[in-house]
């Protein structure tokens, strides 16, 4: 028999993966997911054509792994068979990737025309995208879907892709029609998790522990968390070592610092556009009892200027004793 695959493997351990979030689940939020326990993570949604017929600074950079990273998830998007099976090709000789995952749940209009969850009303489509997926790489390939485009057709999908060869389905419950309104629908989840043999990922709406185990009781391999990891990677913490400590203000003051300082360190980029300002809307979600620190973090342009506006925090002289207000995953949510 061969070697278990990246995910079987990742899969012996507790814990909970992080979601691929484009605009978010980029190398320094990997990084920090990775750290403090993530199972895997997932890149942001690459363009299978763009990455095939260009490589602008940052196609490359959605890709590219921050130093030393393993066990991240290279997600492509697309509609054409060769366009994929060129793409993975790439991607493995670019971008060192653990794994490849095929986006089936993307439901802006621009992605979906070409690919993403226009896929779940074709899905006869999907099932070959993956087929040449795997024709092109050894690795495990996977697929991310929703419930269906508009009806739930998730347990035919999810049969179709384990057919193709997927080693992995995860599935948002929410349909493309959703979009993000309403609530994931954990039932229909878990009868896709019965209804294949290969492993099944849940995602939505997990913002705490608590809920990421009374969801991992549904039959699935594991969680997958997005929004309620934003400015909270000791998510993952609680769920790969059952340590649920939530940090005081000044840890993770000190951890919106780092981040900062990766998010430099990984773009490099003298025109500033690519560096800080992505982050704007995360730094607020490490410290939400803080709303007087907002209109400093959401317009920070250097590590300084992060330092500066955390500096009465990060002294320990600023309300350890404060109620704590929303937590870093409600506020996520109510900002995403
Ligand atoms: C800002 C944002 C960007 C997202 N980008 C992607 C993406 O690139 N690929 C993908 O498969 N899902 C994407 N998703 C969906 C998430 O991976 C996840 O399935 C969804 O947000 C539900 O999980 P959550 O409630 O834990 O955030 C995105 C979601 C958000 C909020």
């Amino acid at each position: 028999m061969s070697a278990p695959g990246f995910y079987a493997q990742r899969l012996q351990r507790p814990g909970a993966v992080l979601a691929p979030m484009a605009g978010y689940s980029d190398a320094p939020m990997r990084q920090l997911a990775a750290e403090q326990g993530a199972l895997w993570t997932v890149s942001e949604m690459i363009s299978a054509r763009g990455l095939v017929s260009g490589g602008d600074s940052e196609k490359l950079n959605l890709g590219r792994p921050y130093p030393g990273e393993a066990g991240r998830v290279v997600q492509l998007f697309g509609a054409e068979n060769e366009v994929l099976a060129a793409a993975v090709a790439r991607a493995e000789a670019w971008f060192a990737p653990a794994a490849l995952d095929l986006n089936m749940g993307c439901p802006v209009p621009k992605v979906r025309g070409r690919g993403g969850a226009c896929l779940l009303q074709t899905p006869e489509v999907a099932y070959e995208l993956v087929r040449a997926m795997k024709s092109a790489t050894a690795l495990d390939v996977s697929a991310k879907i929703r419930l269906g485009w508009d009806t739930d057709r998730s347990v035919e999908v999810a049969q179709g892709l384990a057919a193709a060869g997927a080693a992995l389905i995860t599935v948002h419950g929410r349909t493309s029609a959703q979009r993000y309104t309403g609530q994931a629908d954990w039932d229909a989840i878990a009868r896709v998790a019965a209804s294949v043999d290969v492993p099944v990922v849940g995602s939505g709406d997990i913002l705490s522990p608590v809920q990421a185990r009374e969801r991992a009781g549904c039959g699935v391999a594991a969680v997958m968390i997005g929004r309620g990891a934003v400015g909270n990677p000791w998510i993952f913490r609680a769920l790969a070592t059952g340590d649920e400590t939530r940090p005081g203000p000044q840890e993770r003051a000190q951890m919106a610092l780092r981040h900062a300082e990766l998010q430099e360190q990984f773009y490099d980029d003298t025109s500033g556009r690519l560096t800080l300002r992505p982050l704007r809307k995360v730094l607020p979600a490490y410290l939400p009892e803080f709303p007087e620190l907002r209109e400093a973090l959401v317009s920070v342009l250097t590590v300084q200027d992060v330092r500066s506006a955390l500096a009465g925090v990060l002294s320990g002289q600023a309300g350890d004793q404060r109620a704590t207000g929303p937590s870093a995953a409600e506020y996520a949510m109510s900002h995403s």
